[in-house]
């Protein structure tokens, strides 16, 4: 028998605590997103279709992102038990400077037209959490404009060599009289991918009225009140006469680029050099050889050569190969801070991350990229704590089995050469 009495008033008063409604629009959005998952969600209701539709997706199949997604996804963690790690410490030594955590914001072309505070909001957040911010050549602020966003702390740039190479280099050593003390070349673009979403929606930069686009804007006010009310969208650091995207990119890459031009940036930059884009063991030790300061492993986010190896594949044999000093970076579908713990685990010196910080970016501006960084640095101190470990530098391949879903058929996919 269950024995009953009657409620005591008391007891429920306690019970019942409501919060304070927050009243803040953009802070409650943001503040119930507990992924990048959710501020994906969050994004997209906000964000037109073509612009939300150009940064989430890759190019052909889609299928390079979704496999590097799963690759982190199909990770097993291994703890330590009893080892206890009341506080951890996620800071790192990369490229000759600090950074808060174990990843910075990777370059990302036409930002501002995801959400108009742009690189700008990239580069407040990635100052405020002391960690890196990468500007794209095709950024939609200028190099100057980056670097009072972000004046004390640590600015990249990212540079397309372009047909006419003058532009370039002219760009290149704007970076470096402001002050920006790396340079990422990316080597994966010598055409643009197929970016079939943004042909199917039509998508030109910048983005033209048409009957779909206005029907799309009607549950998105506030996105188009932003775009018409704040400076022009354009290239910042270049001009250009405007067209589809892909037709903008190809105007600005160059399929002829080779090692010789990594020489003459050589000449030109002054500060560290990292090859960004590069995908099979034997272009990282060339690289390695040929003095560059580092690599990142990436395929772009998917969003050039569809079906192309998953970075995170081939980071413990990079590693491997080109030994212990050589700094290894890895992005292209990190979407939680676990994943960059098992990166660091199995040997990279650092991540980027593009879509995590435009899905903040889209769903709440600058506060947007703040909580990217906030839920992606307390998911990597909790795997931490959880691993039993206090600082990066402790992660070892040993925390980390990459189960397997996806196996070349015949041969190891080190042993691939590409001639
Ligand atoms: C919308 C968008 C624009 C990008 N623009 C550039 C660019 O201008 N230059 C570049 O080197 N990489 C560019 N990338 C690639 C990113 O730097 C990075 O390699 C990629 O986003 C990593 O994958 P993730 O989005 O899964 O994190 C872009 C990526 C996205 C999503």
């Amino acid at each position: 028998m269950v024995q009953r009495q009657l409620p005591n008033p008391a007891e429920l008063l306690e019970l019942m605590k409501f919060k304070k409604p927050e009243l803040n629009g953009r802070k409650r959005r943001l503040d119930g997103a507990l992924t990048i998952d959710d501020l994906r969600t969050i994004a997209k209701r906000r964000t037109p279709k073509a612009a939300f539709d150009y940064t989430d997706g890759a190019a052909e199949g889609e299928l390079s992102l979704r496999r590097a997604r799963q690759a982190f996804q199909d990770v097993e963690f291994h703890p330590g038990i009893l080892k206890p790690a009341p506080d951890v410490d996620t800071a790192v030594d990369i490229l000759g400077g600090p950074s808060e955590l174990p990843f910075g914001i990777a370059p990302t072309g036409f930002t501002r037209l995801m959400q108009t505070e742009g690189e700008v909001a990239g580069a407040g957040a990635a100052a405020a959490a002391g960690i890196p911010f990468t500007l794209s050549t095709l950024g939609t602020t200028s190099i100057e404009g980056v670097k009072a966003a972000n004046p004390h702390g640590r600015n990249w740039f990212q540079l397309y060599v372009m047909r006419d190479r003058e532009i370039s280099y002219e760009l290149a050593r704007r970076a470096a009289a402001a002050g920006f003390d790396t340079l990422q070349f990316t080597v994966d673009t010598p055409v643009a991918g197929a970016r079939l979403r943004d042909k199917r929606n039509g998508f030109s930069i910048p983005p033209q009225l048409t009957l779909g686009t206005i029907v799309n804007a009607i549950p998105r006010p506030w996105w188009w009140y932003d775009f018409l009310t704040t400076p022009k969208l354009e290239f910042a650091s270049l001009s250009s006469t405007g067209g589809t995207v892909g037709e903008l990119l190809d105007a600005a890459m160059d399929p002829t680029i080779s090692y010789d031009d990594l020489a003459v940036i050589r000449d030109i930059w002054p500060g560290k050099i990292v090859i960004k884009g590069v995908q099979n063991v034997e272009d990282s030790v060339r690289l390695r050889d040929a003095g560059v300061d580092g690599i990142v492993l990436s395929n772009h986010g998917g969003r050039q050569l569809d079906r192309a190896p998953i970075p995170f594949h081939l980071l413990p044999d990079v590693r491997a190969a080109v030994g212990d000093d050589f700094t290894v970076m890895i992005d292209t579908g990190i979407m939680n801070g676990a994943d960059i713990v098992a990166a660091v685990a199995l040997g990279a010196d650092f991540t980027l991350i593009g879509r995590a910080y435009l899905y903040g970016l889209m769903a709440g501006g600058r506060q947007g990229v703040d909580r990217t960084i906030a839920i992606l640095r307390s998911e990597i101190e909790r795997t931490m704590r959880l691993l039993g470990v206090a600082s990066l530098a402790e992660l070892e391949p040993g925390h980390v089995t990459q189960l397997t879903r996806l196996v070349p058929v015949a041969r190891a996919a080190s042993d691939v050469t590409i001639r």
